[in-house]
């Protein structure tokens, strides 16, 4: 299973969980590549079975949850047919941003089968775990 996993950070959670998933799902057997939102190479991702995207949250920690840098989320090309699982990071309270995120790929072509968010100070735990779970759901599928 060829897996692309696409990260949008500021300060280094966001791209340290993809990194974290990447290692689950390479420890998992699959073909695994880590981009930045930037740099995206066109033909692995049309190769891609199965596409994390991961974004941070932005909000004012109470309410007004939402993906962070959606005008970059929304730079990757078309997710067409892709199964797509979302995934954020955040330090006390995500609110809904990950259905919000998911509603984004949605709009962006995706399948989302999945969509979470991961505290930062958990991610040894959280970042793997999540990967083990869409991994398994994906293949009990296929
Ligand atoms: C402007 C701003 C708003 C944020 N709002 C929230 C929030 O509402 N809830 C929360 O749990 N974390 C919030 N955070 C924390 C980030 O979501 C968290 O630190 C995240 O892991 C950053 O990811 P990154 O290191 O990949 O940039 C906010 C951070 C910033 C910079």
């Amino acid at each position: 299973m060829n897996v692309v996993i696409i990260h949008q950070s500021r300060t280094g959670n966001t791209r340290r969980a993809a990194e974290l998933i990447g290692g689950a799902a390479a420890a998992a057997g699959a073909t695994v590549a880590v981009r930045p939102v930037t740099n995206i190479d066109y033909k692995e991702l049309a190769e891609a079975d199965l596409v994390f995207v991961g974004t941070w949250v932005d909000g004012l920690i109470l309410f007004g949850h939402r993906p962070g840098d959606t005008g970059k989320v929304r730079q990757i090309p078309k997710l067409w047919d892709k199964q797509v699982a979302a995934f954020m990071t955040h330090a006390v309270n995500p609110g809904n941003a990950a259905t919000k995120l998911s509603d984004v790929l949605e709009g962006h072509g995706a399948t989302v089968v999945a969509a979470r968010s991961l505290n930062r100070r958990r991610l040894d735990d959280e970042a793997p775990a999540f990967a083990a779970e869409v991994l398994a759901s994906v293949s009990a599928a296929a």
